[in-house]
């Protein structure tokens, strides 16, 4: 059999509202507006020969060694693996092809954009494929959620509005053409570290329209949301803020915020081409930055241009 291959794509909060927590166990309620940008992790899977439904994982590319360690066993594209064995069943998982994943990492690690989530969903996709499961929406959507709260939202790849701990989705305003441009300065942010040290307000859920006809309307409505992870993520990674100066600065840059937890920033522009002749202006050394189209409301983006210096 040939391998099977998908993109998973970078997840961008536009903007991110602590509302509230869960008492059952401390988990923050969330509103959030996500994205799906060209960006991607690429992940390609080829079925062996033996039975068991085992999941091997072999990570290559640029950010590879942000995923460290040879234990692959609490990867969340291995984990995949686990839960839907567990979902069919001890006696039906003993026929289910082994099979070999090669990730190439091409996103930045523990970065806010999702990547994990998006390797996670990526390989339920593929998994569902190649053990030919057919696993109704709400029960795959609740095995999602176990492996992580933006997992959901990733299976999918559509741009979604998130609530509950971001399992909860609904459809995004149909967006305008824009550009987008991913700015990370290479530090690793820890996501339960962030919620911990933000300051303990809740932000009421914002109100959207269903659609913005231009990019300035939603520049606009945006502008008046916030990302409340975003004080809390510079208090302990300052080189956010010297993205984000860097991002207001860049000719054409209309908005520019931190995505999820932190550390990746985004930047809107007209279109992909103004984001990208834009890139070189922001460029420094050390910094991982992308420019390119985001999903609207539709299909995936081109994977995009990116650059590291040397
Ligand atoms: O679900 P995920 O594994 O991405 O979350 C990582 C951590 O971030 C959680 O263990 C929790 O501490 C925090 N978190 C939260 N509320 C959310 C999502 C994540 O408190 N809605």
């Amino acid at each position: 059999m040939s391998p099977l291959h998908e993109l998973a794509h970078a997840k961008i909060n536009l903007y991110l509202h602590v509302t509230g927590r869960r008492p059952a166990d401390g988990y923050h309620l969330l509103d959030s507006l996500a994205v799906f940008a060209g960006a991607a992790d690429r992940l390609e899977l080829t079925a062996g020969s033996g039975r068991g439904g085992r999941v091997t994982l072999d990570i290559r590319g640029r950010f590879a060694a942000g995923l460290g360690g040879d234990d692959r066993a609490d990867n969340l594209i291995v984990r995949a693996g686990a839960v839907l064995r567990e979902l069919v069943g001890a006696d039906a998982a003993r026929h289910l092809p082994d099979v070999a994943v090669v990730l190439h990492k091409e996103l930045p690690v523990a970065s806010g954009i999702g990547g994990g989530s998006a390797d996670a969903a990526a390989a339920l996709r593929l998994l569902l494929r190649v053990w030919k499961l057919d696993v109704p929406r709400a029960a795959l959507m609740a095995l999602a959620t176990r492996l992580g709260a933006d997992v959901p939202v990733c299976l999918d790849q559509r741009a979604a509005r998130m609530e509950g701990i971001g399992e909860e989705l609904t459809p995004a305003p149909i967006l305008p053409p824009c550009g987008m441009m991913l700015v990370n300065c290479g530090e690793s942010v820890s996501t339960p570290q962030v919620f911990r040290t933000r300051a303990p307000v809740f932000t009421p859920r914002a109100v959207l329209p269903p659609q913005w006809h231009a990019l300035a309307d939603m520049v606009r409505d945006l502008s008046a949301q916030t990302n409340d992870l975003q004080d809390a993520a510079c208090a302990l990674c300052p080189e956010i803020t010297t993205v984000l100066s860097a991002l207001r600065a860049a000719p054409g840059c209309r908005l520019a915020r931190m995505s999820g937890s932190g550390a990746t920033c985004f930047a809107l522009f007209d279109s992909p081409a103004a984001a990208r002749a834009a890139q070189d202006a922001v460029q420094r050394a050390g910094w991982w930055v992308w420019a390119g189209d985001l999903c609207r409301n539709g299909g995936n983006p081109a994977v995009g241009a990116d650059s590291i210096p040397a």
